[in-house]
């Protein structure tokens, strides 16, 4: 593997040739802010806020796509730079509901951690905002639009699963939203409430419903398990409130880690010190089911009860 050489605001970084300049500037402990970019996913260089200035390039380079070359010279907080990044933080402020007193995303959320930084206090643009409906009719997760930034990484993140893809872009310009298939509410499409999406949404449109209310971020510590139901071995955080697991929310979305509904279900009533009646989804309807029946452990039982 042959490695590059070049500089990133003032400081020589040496990487493996290939390497994004953001993941460069990572490296050299350089933080470049990013919406759309995960590590999980695919990058696309869609939000632009990562742009960066490259010398000898006509226009500013969004840093998650590009490649480092060879001698290249990165300023990553230049004021041409930082006067594009405020510039789409004013846009995206434009048509946000900034409720961030009762947002549960309150302190843990990009949007507001990127305006603080680059001192965006408002919009300075007038007009139209969005006023959707919040979608809570799944038990497990709450679709507030008018906070999407349309970065689609739930898009992306849902597909990474097979036979997903049950949301998507739809309609263009300032209708564009996020959407299951024909504009239903979420649960009437084939969502399994995996909840990868909300682990990988920077902004509070995506949050879990049963945590609702329940705690600001800041009091909130995770401390992270493996579920060990199926070989998988998918990720979950406990949330301490105190010395208290007021919830369990899914972990790291890797590529094709389903973070099933059954995994999550058994860690809350592993962990939980109370936990949520389980809800499955019967007749395109959430109903109220037995652990039993929500950990699909009926089988199980049957065989043990023959036993007796
Ligand atoms: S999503 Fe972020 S910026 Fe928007 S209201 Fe919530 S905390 Fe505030
Ligand atoms: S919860 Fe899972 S299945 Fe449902 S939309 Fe999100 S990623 Fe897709
Ligand atoms: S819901 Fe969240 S993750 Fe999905 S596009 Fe909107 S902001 Fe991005
Ligand atoms: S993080 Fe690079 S374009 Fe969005």
């Amino acid at each position: 593997m042959d490695f590059v050489r070049l500089t990133i605001n003032g400081k020589e970084v040496e990487v493996q040739e290939g390497t994004s300049i953001l993941k460069a500037a990572e490296q050299a402990e350089i933080n470049i802010p990013r919406l759309c970019y995960d590590d999980s996913l695919e990058p696309v260089g869609a939000c632009r806020l990562c742009v960066v200035e490259v010398k000898g390039a006509r226009t500013l380079i969004p840093s998650c796509v590009a490649a480092v070359t060879p001698g290249m010279v990165v300023e990553t907080e230049s004021p041409t730079v930082i006067k594009a990044r405020r510039m789409l933080l004013d846009l995206l402020l434009s048509n946000h509901p900034l409720d961030c007193l009762t947002c549960d995303k309150n302190g843990d959320c990009r949007l507001q951690e990127y305006a603080y930084r680059y001192d965006v206090k408002h919009s300075s643009f007038e007009g139209e905002k969005h006023n959707y409906l919040i979608d809570d009719s799944n038990p497990y997760i709450r679709r507030d639009m008018n906070k999407c930034i349309l970065c689609g990484k739930c898009v992306r993140t849902c597909a990474q699963v097979k036979d997903r893809k049950v949301i998507g872009f739809a309609n263009r310009g300032f209708n564009t939203k996020i959407t299951p298939a024909m504009y239903t509410e979420l649960a009437e499409s084939d969502c399994v409430s995996c909840a990868r999406c909300l682990v990988v949404c920077p902004v509070g449109a995506l949050t879990y419903n049963n945590l609702a209310g329940k705690g600001r971020t800041y009091e909130i510590r995770k401390e992270r398990v493996t579920c060990s139901f199926c070989d998988a071995g998918c990720q979950f955080d406990l949330n301490y409130k105190g010395e208290q697991v007021i919830g369990v929310t899914a972990g790291a979305p890797g590529e094709g880690r389903p973070l099933c509904l059954k995994g999550r279900l058994g860690m809350e009533l592993l962990y939980n010190d109370n936990p949520p009646t389980p809800m499955l989804k019967k007749d395109d309807q959430f109903v109220e089911v037995s652990w039993v029946e929500a950990l699909g452990m009926e089988g199980l039982l049957k065989k043990l009860m023959e036993q007796d």
